[in-house]
């Protein structure tokens, strides 16, 4: 096996990765189309050349265990072999087509026995495009224009103030671009801080279309009363609640914590997870919500892409054979307490917090949790603010990544 803190990495060093990395700064914007996956830290892998299960290799052919798993949407494993199957056997057959294909209906009725908001689903690509979708559709339906945004919901968010914005974005600079006049019209709030939302909703609830709510990680348990709060609050005053989905859905219970906490949303959005990596968001809700989407002009030339329907398809399945979400939750409990002990035992100011099959990583000072993933990354072991799980991390695998991780720790 390559020893991790033998190797040469770091910017300032040649690795095939790093090169590749800097050589793509002159081609590719940012060196990615995704923020958080840009390279950062020394050890981090710069470029990825594949991934099996857990691991993914790096242009190096350095190995990790993988806690980021796509942020978010591998829950099977990476190339994993029924999913790859069923791409493949739809691919003979044509990936997009002018006219519905059967899949599309056949996705959607196989979503709406699993989700318990949706009464209709119609399906786009992205998350962040989703939640506009949604958005929109509020707007049109209620007749007022404000949107209350927790928590992130793409990048769409940016055009919300407030305090409930992204971290690692510069609030000032996100602005930029977003005309002052759609700007007025978005408000952040902080997750389940119920005077504020009280307060900011008894204020101006005659302009509020609809709250879009995504779940916090650390705090994920506060849902319980949070929730139920702003149903009834939301309801008094016909406001919309859009559940975002994107991280929960598919990971803690099929249809998110809508379905954890047994609420009904009016709107809910699903991406991640859905199809184990493939693009396909979805929006789905009460029946005249989504039927209205039509009429107001909602639609994508790949809303209905055959690939990631069959994807979809097929994942709804293996969730069923192999009680994916029963494994999520278990493998989380036992890598992230064995984690939270060893945190206590070397006294580090640090916690895995949430919901286990996707804990926050908190440390009281940010500089540690750098650290910290840094001397993971050294390790082999590939983190992210959010630990992500998937079905194909095996209890040897979870146990190779702690001893990596009791390694890691050792540094701090
Ligand atoms: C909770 C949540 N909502 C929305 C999004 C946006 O999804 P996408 O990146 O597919 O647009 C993300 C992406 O990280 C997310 O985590």
């Amino acid at each position: 096996m390559i020893q991790y803190d033998t190797l040469k990495t770091g910017a300032s060093m040649t690795s095939k990765s790093i090169d590749s990395f800097k050589r793509s700064l002159r081609f590719l914007g940012a060196g990615s189309s995704t923020l958080s996956k840009i390279y950062q830290s020394e050890y981090e892998p710069a470029v990825i050349a594949r991934g099996k299960g857990c691991r993914i290799w790096d242009l190096d052919g350095r190995e990790y265990i993988d806690f980021r798993n796509g942020l978010g949407p591998v829950t099977l494993g990476y190339s994993f072999r029924e999913i790859n199957n069923a791409i493949i056997q739809q691919l003979k057959k044509g990936i997009v087509f002018g006219h519905p294909h059967r899949l599309e209906a056949e996705a959607a009725e196989k979503l709406i026995s699993v989700i318990p908001c949706a009464e209709k689903v119609r399906f786009l690509k992205t998350g962040g495009e989703a939640v506009a979708a949604c958005i929109k559709i509020a707007r049109a339906y209620t007749g007022r224009d404000d949107i209350i945004h927790c928590g992130y919901n793409g990048w769409l968010n940016v055009l919300s103030k407030g305090e409930g914005f992204r971290v690692n974005i510069n609030r000032d600079a996100a602005l930029k671009g977003i005309p002052v006049d759609i700007a007025k019209h978005h408000l952040s709030l902080p997750w389940a801080d119920c005077a504020k939302w009280k307060e900011a909703i008894e204020q101006r609830h005659k302009q509020i279309a609809a709250v879009v709510i995504a779940c916090d990680y650390a705090e994920f348990y506060q849902a319980k009363e949070f929730l139920p709060f702003l149903r009834e609050l939301t309801a008094q005053y016909g406001i919309l609640i859009i559940m975002d989905e994107i991280v929960m859905g598919f990971r803690i219970a099929l249809g998110g914590a809508h379905d954890f906490f047994n609420i009904k949303p009016d709107l809910a959005v699903f991406a991640k997870g859905l199809a184990n990596g493939m693009p396909v968001s979805v929006y789905c809700g009460r029946a005249e919500l989504i039927d209205l989407s039509g009429e107001i002009g909602i639609s994508s030339t790949y809303g209905g892409e055959t690939l990631s329907l069959a994807a979809l398809i097929k994942v709804i399945a293996c969730y069923q054979k192999y009680n994916v979400i029963a494994r999520l939750k278990e493998s989380g409990e036992y890598i992230w307490n064995k984690v939270n002990s060893l945190f206590q035992i070397k006294k580090i100011p640090a916690e895995m917090k949430g919901h286990p099959a996707c804990k926050a990583l908190t440390f009281a000072e940010k500089d540690a949790g750098k650290k910290f993933m840094k001397n993971c990354f050294r390790q082999g072991v590939s983190l992210y603010h959010v630990a992500y799980v998937n079905y194909s991390h095996a209890k040897k695998d979870l146990d190779e990544a702690y001893c990596r991780i009791e390694k890691a720790v050792q540094n701090i």
